[in-house]
C-alpha cells in the first residue's frame, strides 16, 4: 500500500537520515511502498537525497520550501492537498538553532527561530492534521529535543521554541487521540548534524549519529496503527553533552 509521507528538512542531518530510512524499509517490508515528499530551503540538497531514496526503491517527491514564510507552509500544505488529497505520515524535523548567552540573544534570533520551530511547524501541523482527522487515520512525528524538557545555558531562545513545541504536541494529543491519529513525540540529545558547525573531535565521539535517531522513528511508524509510540528518548550513553 503507498504511503504518503512527508519530511521536513529533508536535506541534512536528521531528516535526511529519516527519508534514507523510510526507503530501505521497503527492502524488509515489500507492501511498504512510501511515497516520501522531500521539503527543506535547499533543492540541491532535496535532489541529493531524493536520488538515494530512488535508489532504494521508493517514490519521492522535492519541494522546496521556507518554513519560517507563512506563505510557503501554506503553499506545502496546499501541494500535499492537490497533488494527493491525502497524507499518512508528517515528520516535523525543519529545525533552527542559535547558541549563545542569553543577554546576545537579539529580536532576529528571536524571530529566526521562533518562526521555524514553532510557528511554522504549527501551522504546517493544522493544515495537515485536518485530512488525517477525516480520514481518521495518520502520525505525525516531532522532533523536539531534550532541549524541549530542560534549559541549557546557551540555548535559551531554542529551549523557548522547543518547550513550545512540546505543548503543541500534548495539546494536539488530545484531539489526535479522538480521531485516530498517532503521535510521536522524538526527543533525542546531541546527535551529530550540520546544525552544530565544526565540533571537536572529543564531542563529536560521544555524539549520537543521524541514522540513531531514524531507525526508531520508523519502527515506530511500523508498528500496528492499534498502537502509538508516544515518545522515544534517546541521549548519548554518556549523557547531555552539556548539562548546564
Ligand atoms: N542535532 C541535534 O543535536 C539535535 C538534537 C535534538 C533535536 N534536534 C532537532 O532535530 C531537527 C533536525 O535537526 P538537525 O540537527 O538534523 O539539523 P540540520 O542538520 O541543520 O538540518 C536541518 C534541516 O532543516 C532544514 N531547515 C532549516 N530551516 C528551515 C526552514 N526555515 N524551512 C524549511 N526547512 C528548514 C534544513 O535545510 P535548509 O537549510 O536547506 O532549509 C535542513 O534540511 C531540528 O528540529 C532540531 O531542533 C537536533
Amino acid at each position: 500500500m503507498k504511503h504518503i509521507i512527508l519530511i521536513t528538512g529533508a536535506g541534512k542531518g536528521i531528516g535526511r537520515a529519516i527519508a534514507l530510512e523510510f526507503a530501505r524499509a521497503t527492502r524488509h517490508n515489500p507492501d511498504f511502498e512510501p511515497l516520501l515528499v522531500l521539503s527543506s530551503r535547499t533543492l540541491g540538497d532535496l535532489e541529493a537525497i531524493s536520488l538515494e531514496c530512488r535508489a532504494e526503491g521508493a517514490l519521492t517527491d522535492i519541494i522546496a520550501a521556507d518554513l519560517s514564510e507563512m506563505i510557503e507552509v501554506r503553499r506545502l500544505a496546499a501541494h500535499i492537498m492537490e497533488r494527493y488529497g491525502t497524507i499518512d505520515c508528517l515528520v516535523n524535523n525543519a529545525g533552527v538553532g542559535r547558541f549563545k548567552p542569553f543577554s546576545e540573544i537579539t529580536e532576529e534570533d528571536f524571530d529566526y527561530t521562533m518562526a521555524t520551530n514553532l510557528k511554522g511547524t504549527f501551522f504546517l501541523t493544522q493544515a495537515l492534521f485536518e485530512l488525517m482527522s477525516n480520514k481518521r487515520s495518520g502520525h505525525i512525528f516531532f522532533i523536539t529535543s531534550v532541549a524541549a524538557r530542560k534549559a541549557f545555558r546557551h540555548s535559551s531562545v531554542y529551549c523557548v521554541s522547543k518547550f513550545g513545541q512540546q505543548g503543541l504536541v500534548d495539546t494536539l494529543r488530545l484531539y489526535a487521540r479522538k480521531c485516530n491519529v498517532r503521535i510521536t513525540e522524538v526527543i533525542p540529545g546531541a546527535v551529530h548534524t550540520p546544525m552544530w558547525g565544526e565540533v571537536s573531535d572529543d564531542f563529536r565521539s560521544i555524539m549520537m549519529m543521524p541514522e540513531d535517531i531514524a531507525r526508531p522513528v520508523v519502527q515506530a511508524y511500523l508498528q500496528p496503527s492499534r498502537t502509538t509510540v508516544e515518545e522515544i528518548v534517546l541521549r548519548p550513553t554518556t549523557g547531555d553533552l552539556q548539562d548546564e
